[in-house]
């Protein structure tokens, strides 16, 4: 297939057009750079011996996007471009919807306007808020989010499935990811965040690498083995190749589906610590804190209709997980 990949150069973007590339499809990158960079393209060509076209273009801009629409005939859309800072979606809600929602759906309107008719959408497990017990499944809906970005996400949900309620031909994958981290094997592709890393895992590879103290570990009084939070951790290669069956099945199947993307395991702030103290052979500070507002204790994914629908089940552990970020984070220091 000939598939677009929006938000390409990201971090979960970029593991995914390698994948893609691995399993044949022809990939088209377009991504505004705003939170990634261009060597992105080379690290990809690389792992797959392969420079995907690429375009520097803000989905915000209707004009520019319909002429990469113009010049290629695609088959699908995979839709990673969007804002993800929950704290600073509280901030600056107004860019956070002007992004995310309308960005998208200038989007949807030219995948409508050019018959592309299939699309894989990055939504999360924050859509299910505080409201259910665990493992969170698809049937359930959704909680109440918690933040702007979280709202982007469910109102992004709600615009997909009506779309496809109206449009017979359209297919889409709603996949609402757990908790992505790690990098890929070659330690060339991973996540580097912006300022003081609000996610578990790039904060404690930066306590690893002596920009940071200590570990702050919000709450160790939650109602779990350890105390402290829980989480379904999935590595960033395992998601990736979830959107390539995630796309081939929304080319065979029409309507909306949403689909849960973890391991269907939960691990600790701690355990994770653990992780990575084995991953860099040494231990890494940290310091209980007050819980962080917003937080819930327990999150892990009911990963059966992944298995059912997509056939997909995913392979590496949290040990993996964190061998593959350590690599990464000592090759971009
Ligand atoms: P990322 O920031 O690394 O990648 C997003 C990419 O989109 C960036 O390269 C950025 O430059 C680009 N982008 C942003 N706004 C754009 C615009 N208007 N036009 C064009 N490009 C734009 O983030 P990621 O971690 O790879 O996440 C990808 C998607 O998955 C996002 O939609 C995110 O909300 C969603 N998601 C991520 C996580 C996570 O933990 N990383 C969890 C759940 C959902
Ligand atoms: C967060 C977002 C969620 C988003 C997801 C993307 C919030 C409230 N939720 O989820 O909307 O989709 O990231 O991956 O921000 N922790 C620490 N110390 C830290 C950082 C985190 O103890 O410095 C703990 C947290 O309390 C939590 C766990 O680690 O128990 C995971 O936190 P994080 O990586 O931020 O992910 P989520 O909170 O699950």
């Amino acid at each position: 297939m000939k598939i677009l990949v929006t938000g390409g150069t990201g971090f979960i973007g970029s593991h995914t057009c390698v994948e893609l590339i691995n399993a044949g499809h022809e990939v088209v990158i377009l991504d505004n750079l705003y939170n990634s960079k261009i060597d992105v393209l080379d690290k990809i060509k690389a792992i797959t011996g392969i420079k995907p076209k690429f375009y520097q273009v803000d989905i915000k801009d209707y004009n520019e996007l319909e002429k990469v629409f113009g010049e290629n005939n695609f088959e699908a859309v995979i839709h990673f471009a969007g804002y993800k800072a929950v704290g600073e979606s509280v901030s600056i809600p107004l860019d956070y919807y002007d992004n995310n929602v309308g960005g998208s759906i200038n989007l949807y309107r030219l995948m409508k306007k050019y018959s592309v008719d299939n699309l894989v959408f990055s939504s999360s497990a924050t859509v299910y808020g505080d409201n259910f017990e665990v493992p969170f499944k698809e049937e359930y809906g959704y909680g109440n989010t918690t933040n702007p970005y979280g709202t982007t996400k469910l109102v992004n949900e709600m615009i997909i499935n009506d779309n496809c309620k109206a449009n017979e031909k359209a297919s889409a994958v709603i996949l609402r990811y757990f908790n992505p981290i790690g990098a890929h094997e070659s330690g060339l592709l991973g996540e580097i965040p912006n300022g003081i890393p609000n996610n578990l895992l790039p904060y404690v590879a930066q306590v690893e690498t002596g920009i940071r103290e200590y570990l702050r570990v919000f709450g160790d009084d939650y109602d779990t083995p350890d105390g402290t939070g829980v989480r379904d951790y999935i590595h960033v290669v395992d998601l990736a190749k979830a959107h390539v069956l995630a796309i081939e099945y929304a080319q065979k199947h029409k309507g909306a589906q949403t689909i849960n993307v973890g391991t269907g395991n939960g691990y600790s702030v701690l355990d994770v610590l653990h992780a990575y103290e084995k991953a860099c052979g040494r231990k890494l500070e940290y310091k209980i804190m007050e819980r962080r507002p917003g937080d819930i204790a327990t999150s892990y994914a009911d990963v059966s209709k992944a298995e059912r629908l997509l056939g997909f089940k995913a392979k590496y552990d949290i040990d993996k997980m964190c061998e593959d970020s350590y690599r990464f984070y000592q090759n971009n220091k």
